[in-house]
């Protein structure tokens, strides 16, 4: 069965050119001269797709996503099943999940229960990193093990003391452990420590509303565990990645560790550049609760969101993920009325990732190719997964996303397709829209319809990362 796209403008990282895009089965066969002789041949005996008007780009890949994962006494509102089918609906063909050792677990275990969970539910591919929440001799043992199975990337939390925290020496050790290994250390960057004692005496004083979280969370104490976990790394001798980062001062470390030469990465996040602690997590009553999120949403005064969009033009910022982690305000976020402590960390976002950083190039803050850079490229680089995800060429997974630049149109929970009872993205008119989604080569999106199914997805062995020098 082959399928011939034509009429569109395939966008890759590098540029954007109008071409053909030859499926074969579950596999891109050939990016075609429009018009030319083989182009020609290879309509006959194929279903021909029109995408005239519209852009030809890879399947997203969001490498840090939460489906159904415990947290602050409550699970997180998608299911493998009903995230990755939102995931389908926003553009996204590929998630890297996690599966967490916390404190006390055996890796293999919480690995092999991950796994569980998530066979048989994905409508799109899915890869899963370790978290790895008690650092000791049998854990650094089972990282040089996964790294041979395929789980190329390891967490760790400088950030919830008493849940997954890592101290220095174990921070240390499993850098150790990585760099030995070829494995990529992902960094929660935050002194939970600190945040803590902030935490605290801010309830203490009676302030207990969603946006305390955003004032204790502060800037330094992001910037202080990102230098100091670069500082490990460099000690180490071991890659760093860095996960949803949110403060310029942050973004300044990062780029001073890089412009020495070290491999050190980071990622932000949609809610990082379009939301503000002043407009959102400031709102009246309990309805910051929404954008509680750690790292914390950063204030517009202070400039981080124009810092944050500079960073992704500079590769400082090489990946946008969604660190997709929903939870209903019912029952969920509610958990922490009268005490910010209490409402759990996220925010559901996987289906509007593609469409949030396509914003930047309607608005002239990113280029085209740089947006499937962002989104879909690197973060398939950066993940070991490239190019069998991540681009547009012979022998690539037939992931394409069919996409209406032009189209204008407003998110809601009325529109959304996670599992969730609200929307932080509620009322955000967008220009661009997803059209028709193929996952290895299915339709599995088309027309306002879902035709993908529970269980089509399946698991990515990833390599090592590709961005190591
Ligand atoms: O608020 C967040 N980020 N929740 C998910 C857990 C994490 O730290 O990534
Ligand atoms: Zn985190
Ligand atoms: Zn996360």
């Amino acid at each position: 069965m082959t399928t011939l796209i034509k009429g569109g403008t395939v966008v890759s990282s590098t540029g954007a050119d109008r071409a053909e895009v030859l499926i074969d089965g579950e596999r891109i066969a050939a990016v075609l001269q429009p018009g030319s002789d083989i182009a020609a041949a290879a309509a006959r005996g194929a279903e021909v797709v029109d995408a005239s008007g519209r852009l030809v780009v890879p399947g997203g890949v969001d490498v840090h996503t939460h489906m159904e994962i415990p947290f602050g006494g409550t699970f997180s509102s998608d299911t493998f099943e009903t995230g990755t089918r939102a995931a389908a609906w926003g553009g996204t063909t590929t998630i890297v999940d996690f599966a967490t050792q916390y404190y006390g677990d055996n890796v293999r275990e919480a690995l092999d229960a991950r796994m569980a969970s998530a066979e048989g539910n994905c409508a799109i591919d899915w890869g899963l990193h370790m978290i790895i929440g008690d650092v000791h001799n049998d854990s650094l043992k089972e990282m040089d093990l996964l790294v041979n199975e395929g789980i190329t990337s390891f967490k760790l939390f400088m950030a919830y003391p008493g849940v997954l925290y890592a101290d220095d020496a174990q921070i240390l050790r499993a850098m150790q452990q990585a760099a030995g290994n070829g494995g990529l250390i992902m960094m929660h960057a935050e002194n939970g420590l600190a945040i803590d004692v902030l935490a605290e005496q801010a309830f203490e004083r009676g302030e207990t509303s969603p946006v305390t979280h955003g004032y204790v969370r502060r800037k330094e104490l992001e910037s202080e565990a990102t230098h100091r976990a670069i500082q490990l790394a460099r000690v180490g001798a071991a890659p760093l990645y860095i996960v949803h980062l949110s403060a310029s001062e942050a973004l300044e470390q990062v780029a001073i560790a890089r412009d020495s030469g070290m491999n050190v990465f980071a990622e932000t996040c949609p809610q990082y550049l379009h939301f503000s602690l002043e407009e959102h997590l400031d709102r009246p009553g309990f309805e910051g609760a929404a954008y509680v999120c750690s790292t914390p949403i950063r204030s517009r005064a202070e400039g981080h969101q124009d810092d944050l969009w500079k960073g992704l033009r500079t590769n400082d910022l090489a990946v946008v993920s969604t660190d997709h982690c929903p939870f209903c305000m019912k029952e969920q976020k509610e958990l922490g009325v009268g005490d910010f402590r209490a409402i759990p960390n996220g925010i559901g976002g996987v289906e509007h990732r593609m469409d949030m950083i396509y914003q930047g190039v309607v608005t002239g803050e990113i280029s085209l190719p740089r947006w499937v850079e962002l989104c879909a490229t690197t973060p398939a680089r950066m993940m070991g997964l490239y190019p069998r995800k991540g681009a547009i060429a012979p022998g690539s997974d037939a992931d394409i996303v069919i996409y209406d630049p032009d189209k204008q149109w407003t998110i809601s929970v009325d529109n959304h397709h996670m599992n969730m009872d609200h929307s932080a993205y509620e009322g955000i008119a967008v220009t661009g829209h997803v059209d028709t989604v193929y996952s290895r080569g299915s339709k599995i999106i088309d027309g306002g319809q879902y035709l993908g199914r529970a269980g089509d997805g399946v698991y990515l062995r990833r390599g090592l990362s590709q961005y190591l020098q």
